[in-house]
Order: C-alpha cells, then sequence, then structure tokens
C-alpha cells in the first residue's frame, strides 16, 4: 500500500489532501519567502489520529512538518520538497475553563483569538498577544515559545504552558495536561517541547494559564528625538506604572510606510526619531494614572517631544494599528529579509543606527525598516530590495552577535538560521541539542532542516 493509502485509512481519505490546487496554501510561508511542494497534506482530528499519521511516515521513512496557521517567520512550517504537511486546523477543542485554578486546555490549532475570544467573557485573558492572532494557533505559539506585546507583563509563551499533549515521532503520545501546580517527577519534557520548532514532537493540546481580564485600557502614542530617549522614558514610566504591559518601537521611516498603506493620517504634528505606543490595563480605568506618570516622565525626560493620546477605543485601535501594520506594510512591498533579533539595552541605540548601513554593505539602495518590543530589546530587522537575502542574512546576524545580541528572539530558528546557529550557542549546546533529537526522532521524521544546520 502506498504512504497516502496508509494514511486514508488511518484518518479518512478526505483528510489526506493530493489535490495541488488544495495544497498550494500550506506549501508556502505568507512571506512567500519560503516555498516547497508537499507529497500530501493531512488533518488528523485528534492525538489518536496524528500518533497514527506519524506511526506510518516513520514506516515509510516520510518527513512530516507539522504546520499551524502559517504565520510562521522562519519557514519552520513549510515544506521543502516531499515532506508530508500535517495539519493542526481540525485540533480544534476548547475545553471548559476552570476557574479555579485559572487554566484551560485548547487543541493545537486553535487560533490565539479564539482563544481570547473564548476566556474573556469569564473575566480572564491570555497572556501572549500579537497581529497575527486571527491566524496564529496556540500549537505554533508553544512550538516557537512565541513572545508579542505582552511579555513586559506576562513573559513568553513558555511561561502560559502548564502542561501539554503531544506525539513523538514513533507515534507514542505523551500527555502532561493534568498540570498540578506542583509536579518534580524527573525530566521536564513539556518544557523541553516548547520551543522545539516541531523537530521533537506533535503538539496536539495545551493547558494554558489564564489572567485576570483587564478590561479598562489606556493607550499613548509617544514621540522621542532618540532611541535612547525611548529608553529613558521606558525606564521612567515602569516604576510609576504597575500597569503598563506593552511598549512598542517604531521609527519615523516604518510610520510613513504604514501612513502610505493604510491611509491613516499622521498621528501628531512634525516628524520625529523614534515612537513608542505604550498600554496600561487594569481593573479600573487607568487613563489618569498613565497622564499623570507621562506629565512626570516628560519633564524628566527631555527627548520626549510629543505625546497623544487614545482616548477611545477606536483611537486607541488607531494607535495600535500604526504598530500592528508594519509586517502588512512591509510584505506590500516585496519580499523582505525578516530578522527577529535581541540586542542589549545599552547596544541599541547603536545597533538602530547602524543597521541599515550594515545591510547595505551587501544590498546597497536597501531599504531596512526597524521595530520591535523596546523592553526585551527586540527588533524586528526588515530589509527590503535586498538580492541577496543569505548575504544580508550574513552580515546582520554576524554584526548582532559581534553586540552579544541573540539572532532569534521570538521567531525561532527555524529553516532560516540554521546556518548561524552557533553565533548564539555554543558548541557543547548544540552537541546536547542534536543528541536530545536523534534521541527522540532517530529517523529524522520530524521537520528535518529546522534549527540544526546539515
Ligand atoms: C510583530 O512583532 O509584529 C511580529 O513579530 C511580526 C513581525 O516581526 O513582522
Ligand atoms: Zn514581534
Amino acid at each position: 500500500m502506498t504512504l497516502e493509502a496508509d494514511l486514508g485509512e488511518a484518518i479518512g481519505g478526505r483528510h489526506v489532501i493530493v489535490d495541488p490546487s488544495v495544497t498550494a496554501s500550506y506549501e508556502t510561508d505568507w512571506t512567500r519567502r519560503f516555498a516547497g511542494r508537499a507529497r500530501c497534506v493531512v488533518r488528523p482530528v485528534d492525538t489518536q489520529e496524528v500518533g497514527s499519521v506519524l506511526q506510518l511516515c516513520s514506516r515509510h521513512g516520510v518527513a512530516v512538518v507539522t504546520q499551524g496557521g502559517n504565520t510562521g517567520l522562519v519557514g519552520g512550517g513549510v515544506p521543502t520538497g516531499g515532506e508530508v504537511v500535517l495539519s493542526t486546523s481540525r485540533l480544534s477543542h476548547i475545553g471548559p475553563v476552570d476557574t479555579l485554578t485559572g487554566q484551560v486546555t485548547v487543541g493545537a490549532g486553535v487560533t490565539l483569538s479564539a482563544l481570547q475570544q473564548a476566556v474573556r467573557p469569564m473575566g480572564l485573558d491570555f497572556g501572549v498577544d500579537f497581529a497575527a492572532r486571527d491566524s496564529a494557533t496556540i500549537g505554533g505559539l508553544v512550538s516557537t515559545n512565541a513572545g508579542g506585546e505582552r511579555v513586559m507583563r506576562y513573559g513568553t509563551m513558555r511561561q502560559q504552558v502548564v502542561g501539554l499533549e503531544a506525539v513523538l515521532a514513533d507515534g507514542s503520545p505523551l500527555s502532561r495536561l493534568e498540570a498540578l501546580p506542583k509536579e518534580n517527577t524527573g525530566y521536564d519534557l513539556v518544557g523541553l517541547l516548547t520551543g522545539s520548532e516541531g523537530t521533537l514532537a506533535v503538539v496536539t493540546a495545551v493547558r494554558v494559564r489564564l489572567w485576570p481580564l483587564f478590561a479598562h485600557r489606556s493607550v499613548a502614542l509617544l514621540a522621542l528625538e532618540s532611541t535612547s530617549a525611548a529608553l529613558e522614558a521606558l525606564a521612567a514610566l515602569k516604576p510609576r506604572l504597575g500597569s503598563l504591559e506593552a511598549a512598542e518601537l517604531f521609527l519615523a521611516d516604518g510610520l510613513a510606510l504604514v501612513m502610505g498603506y493604510t491611509g491613516l493620517p499622521a498621528p501628531m504634528a512634525g516628524d520625529h526619531c523614534a515612537y513608542l505606543l505604550v498600554e496600561c490595563a487594569d481593573r479600573v480605568d487607568p487613563g489618569d494614572a498613565m497622564l499623570q506618570a507621562l506629565d512626570e516622565v516628560s519633564t524628566l525626560v527631555p527627548g520626549l517631544v510629543d505625546i497623544v493620546v487614545g482616548e477611545d477605543a477606536r483611537s486607541r485601535a488607531s494607535l495600535w494599528r500604526y504598530r500592528e501594520a508594519h509586517t502588512e506594510a512591509i510584505n506590500a512591498i516585496g519580499v523582505p529579509v525578516k530578522l527577529d533579533v535581541a540586542i542589549p539595552h545599552d547596544q541599541l541605540e547603536r545597533a538602530l543606527r547602524e543597521l541599515p548601513a550594515i545591510a547595505a554593505q551587501v544590498a546597497p539602495g536597501a531599504r531596512t525598516i526597524l521595530f520591535g518590543h523596546l523592553n526585551e530589546g527586540n527588533l524586528h530587522v526588515n530589509v527590503l530590495g535586498a538580492s541577496d537575502h543569505h548575504g544580508v542574512t550574513d552580515v546582520v546576524l554576524r554584526y548582532i552577535a559581534s553586540l552579544h545580541g541573540s539572532i532569534s528572539a521570538e521567531h525561532g530558528v527555524g529553516r532560516a538560521k540554521t546556518e548561524w546557529l552557533s553565533l548564539s550557542r555554543s558548541g557543547a549546546e548544540i552537541a546536547a541539542m542534536r543528541s536530545i533529537k536523534a534521541a527522540l526522532d532517530p529517523g529524522q521524521v520530524l521537520n528535518p532542516g529546522v534549527i540544526f544546520p546539515d
């Protein structure tokens, strides 16, 4: 029997897709940077079916790429050629919300926004949030240890995962969903699988931590003369505002690009070097506290030159749009080199100043758009108009390593950065990671070519 026939018997023929007009959307990432033909796309409905798929693929010696919402940015969720794509779209069950523990178990294919909508009516919220919320899935968030816009208050995905269910390459299930608050028996496999980018197991369900819903929000956009001033403003705001949960940075050229793409008017008069979007959330309206803190900070930080406050839900949403539309606006212009890096705060001003010239060393005339999550020193480096993507990646990542930064802050290594893994991990660390991979997936069935260089 062919693999396709075996798979059809295990999960139902209509969930084994071979029609190229249907498989096409699973074969290219949404930035159009990574693409490859899938042997077929399978859509198992539960952990048991995922186990059957992996058992069969292992037996036939065919590799598997797991795909959630296909919003990944490092090519870890699309095939390179000949793999089975395992879509988590039917793993979409949302369990009952446990308000006592503040936890819920959801299928790996549940989108971030579906989770938010399920828990918010119960007075609870989820700690990770970012612009791709309508497509990105919880399984994908776990696999990449996603970060996003609320890390300052809630941490990354790793801090939200209290348990999970997953299937190893040979089809064996691992179930750690009970999630007792105290549980110290042996290795932390849940922690190991979080951030493993589909290379060690297929995550099928996740038990996540929930937080009290803060229904009242205040947003302000700060204009600054420099990124050091943005850092000074953030350092002054943090001790004054316990309800602060977002501090997002963008620059003048990114704002201009977003305004051209969205048709939004300028948020304030004049051109400024840097913009810092801050948001507070609380049980009661944090507006007055935020205004008072901003007032104090503007006398302390001379480089803070203007402030616009979002008075109502509509103006708050449009202030967020200036930041969140960066990704779409960049994509609308062309296929960017997208590099997600973290830089120590004391090197950030320098990096923001030097990065365009660093990219231009191999891509003269290219346009470098920088934005990111200021509190974590997490910059998204987007280079448009470069023909040599490999060359740009090489100079930028080497430069970041020279500043003692990380080559991957929140998007993962994927296929995009394998060659540069040793810039952020020692030989001993890479050897230990390879041993774990070899022990759990000796046949190299799960996402071969991701994280490790060949
Ligand atoms: C973001 O912060 O908007 C995301 O990481 C997406 C991106 O880097 O384009
Ligand atoms: Zn980001």
